[in-house]
């Protein structure tokens, strides 16, 4: 069952383009038996492997599966074929946001019952562990009544932007709405960056214009790292005030969502039905990696369809050991982690370069270690795999497949084992 014409898996029928981004298209649809209109959106599989956006796009599925609220994009269904992924999501009919704003700055009722509306999405996705990252107009739609709907979970700019350099490219925009300690690259709080494009989004709304804009990039960050912006003489000085609290260039001393939503200026008109409007979703049973690869390793596939919280919820005292196969080979430690595997493989490097070791990435998440220099038995070499076991949560298998066992293990307790620290959950077996 496939993309017949027009026609996807029997069942949704495409209309025109509604947009169209690095990897994915979004198109009009139409449910043949119920006659609901649906937007498609399209990912190209090879794209996304090419690029290495596996774990955004792992990400986007499974978050937009765990997040229903009526400001919220609603995930129906995933589907795929050899070659794309496909969302049946929520239509929108309105379009984007920002389409309004264009035509000049809305009336500061209307500014306030979107930025409400805003708030509300994002507050729920955090009371879910999921962070946007990348709140932009784009990604703010309007249903039929007029009421806000977020979409694009997942795919962030900054990963769209970030090819296998590491460097940014300039497919990417504009920085506008990003926080500055995410474009100073320091670690970051999800949470602190959503608010402060929020409040980047509240102040187009309001005055029509961006607050922070530069032809010049490295003028650009400069006003965003250093709040530089300037409310025009119209704006009432409590919303004034609250833009203050928001667009602090300190994660640590901006302003937290509990905080916004009590401010008076919020707080005025406001729907309190909407605030505790948020409905439990079902999670969809998707299973990500069976969208993107054939399994990887068969051992682990009866874990494969559970996300990190299903795993967390379901194994006893935090003991998940009796997931996995055991572990009776010698020279082999197994960790369990939560950390996204961009992390674990960054995390690995750098204990190799400690080391002194060399580092060989091999196809299908596995990482070869190597001292240049020969020991007793040969070279000594470490193979790293990393299985991925749901969204953010992995396997990693540490294995010595060369070289002397004795400077291995003295290796792997003095150096490798505390420095893993940081990324491990749970060392397995112990
Ligand atoms: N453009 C992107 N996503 C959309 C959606 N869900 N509805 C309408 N237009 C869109």
């Amino acid at each position: 069952m496939e993309n017949v014409g027009n026609v996807l898996m029997q069942k949704y029928e495409f209309g025109k383009m509604l947009g169209q981004g690095n990897f994915a298209k979004v198109y009009h649809g139409r449910d043949i038996n119920s006659g609901e209109n649906i937007a498609i959106k399209v990912i190209d599989k090879e794209k996304v492997l090419k690029v290495g956006l596996i774990d955004q796009t792992k990400r986007e599925i499974s978050v937009m599966g765990m997040v229903k609220h009526p400001n919220i994009v609603e995930l129906y269904e995933v589907m795929a074929t050899k070659t794309k992924i496909y969302f049946a999501l929520e239509y929108a009919k309105g379009g984007e946001l920002f389409d309004k704003v264009a035509k000049g700055r809305l009336k500061e009722d209307a500014a306030r019952k979107y930025f409400q509306q805003l708030i509300c999405a994002v507050d729920f996705c955090h009371s879910r562990g999921v962070y946007h990252r990348d709140l932009k107009p784009e990604n703010l739609l309007l249903d039929e009544y007029g009421n806000l709907k977020v979409t694009d979970f997942g795919l962030s700019a900054h990963a769209e932007c970030m090819r296998l350099d590491g460097l940014l490219h300039t497919t990417c925009g504009t920085p506008a709405y990003v926080a500055p300690e995410v474009i100073s690259r320091r670690g970051y709080d999800g949470a602190k960056a959503d608010i402060w494009s929020c409040g980047v989004i509240l102040y187009v709304l309001l005055t029509g214009q961006l607050p922070f804009n530069d032809s010049n990039i490295m003028q650009l960050y400069k006003k965003i790292s250093k709040a530089d912006y300037k409310c025009p003489s119209s704006f009432p000085p409590e919303v004034r005030r609250l833009l203050k609290r928001i667009l602090d260039p300190n994660p640590a001393t901006r302003i937290s969502i509990k905080r916004i939503m009590e401010h008076p200026w919020f707080r005025k008109g406001l729907d309190t039905k909407q605030m505790t409007s948020t409905v439990e979703k079902e999670m969809p049973l998707v299973n990500a990696d069976k969208l993107l690869f054939e399994p990887k390793k068969p051992d682990f596939t009866k874990v494969s369809s559970f996300n990190a919280f299903d795993i967390i919820s379901l194994s006893t005292g935090f003991d998940l050991s009796g997931l996995f196969v055991e572990n009776d080979k010698k020279d082999e430690v197994k960790f369990t982690s939560t950390k996204p595997a961009s992390d674990i493989i960054s995390k690995m490097e750098e204990i190799a370069t400690s080391l002194k070791m060399e580092v060989d990435m091999k196809k299908g998440g596995l990482l070869k270690f190597k001292k240049p220099s020969e020991g007793r038995n040969g070279p000594l070499s470490i193979d790293v795999e990393i299985f991925e076991i749901a969204s953010n949560y992995h396997l990693v298998e540490v294995t010595k497949s060369c070289g002397d066992p004795i400077e291995y293990q003295k290796m792997f307790k003095n150096d490798i084992r505390p420095a893993l620290q940081e990324i491990v959950w749970a060392w397995h077996g112990e």
